[in-house]
């Protein structure tokens, strides 16, 4: 299984910015091994600039931060999963935890996206987490086990197990600059691999569980040796060309 490396570029960079940085990206990761993948989760706004600039670049796979499940209609300021495909995209995130905090989106809403995207066309890599004080009282298992039962429930049981993923981000780490613990991170997606054994019991051990929160060039080597640990979501460190590919190449 290779490693998914990705970048959440958030609501950062206008085009030309965007371009530029996965330009230099390209170039920095000219190399890449065999065992790893390299995905970039950008701004609506960006995709079509970096849909056209892919052909000059290697190595770099497109996804877009969100989408609305339905093929087309009246959803005023959405974005259907063919728009995101024209623009080149191969995945999509889906219930990242600011959309979830900020954005007020509900694991029922959650659970319409995830089988929606991937029936039509694109792979899914699906944020879970839990905040300070769900851990702390003890509910982690409670809430991990909630978020992935309810977003998986009507997904397909054909599904290819590399076009479904998922990113374990636990809400304290993401920006805060408090990452996990490795233990934690062990523990955790030791949880999240069980969870996911008992849903899709044929195919769990080939879906992808990224860690994400405060993921940096210093600790992403030892993250990313973790077993259960199949790749990163990297918020702040994916902005700059240099960190990204840092981490990429850990
Ligand atoms: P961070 O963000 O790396 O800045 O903590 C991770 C994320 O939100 O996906």
């Amino acid at each position: 299984m290779k490693k998914l490396m990705s970048a959440n570029w958030k609501m950062y960079k206008t085009r030309d910015e965007a371009v530029n940085t996965m330009k230099a990206l390209s170039e920095a990761l000219a190399t890449l091994p065999d065992d790893r993948e390299v995905a970039l989760f950008a701004p609506y706004t960006a995709l079509g600039s970096l849909a056209d600039a892919l052909g000059q670049t290697k190595n770099i796979q497109l996804g877009a931060e969100n989408m609305y499940p339905a093929k087309e209609g009246a959803f005023t300021g959405e974005i259907s999963p063919a728009m995101i495909r024209d623009c080149a995209c191969r995945f999509v995130l889906i219930g990242h935890s600011e959309r979830r905090s900020v954005l007020g989106e509900t694991d029922e809403f959650i659970a319409k996206k995830v089988p929606f995207a991937l029936e039509n066309g694109l792979d899914v890599v699906l944020c879970i987490g839990e905040t300070l004080e769900e851990r702390e009282s003890g509910r982690l298992e409670e809430v991990l086990e909630r978020q992935l039962s309810s977003a998986l429930a009507a997904v397909d049981s054909s599904v290819e197990a590399e076009r479904l993923s998922i990113a374990y981000e636990p809400v304290w780490a993401i920006g805060t600059g408090k990452v996990a613990g490795l233990e934690d991170i062990l523990a955790t997606h030791l949880l999240v691999r069980n969870m996911l054994k008992k849903i899709f019991p044929e195919k769990a051990d080939k879906m992808r569980i990224l860690y994400g929160g405060s993921v940096k060039p210093d600790n992403a080597q030892a993250i990313v040796a973790l077993d259960n640990v199949d790749g990163v979501l990297v918020g702040g460190a994916s902005l700059e060309a240099g960190s990204f590919s840092k981490i990429v190449l850990a």
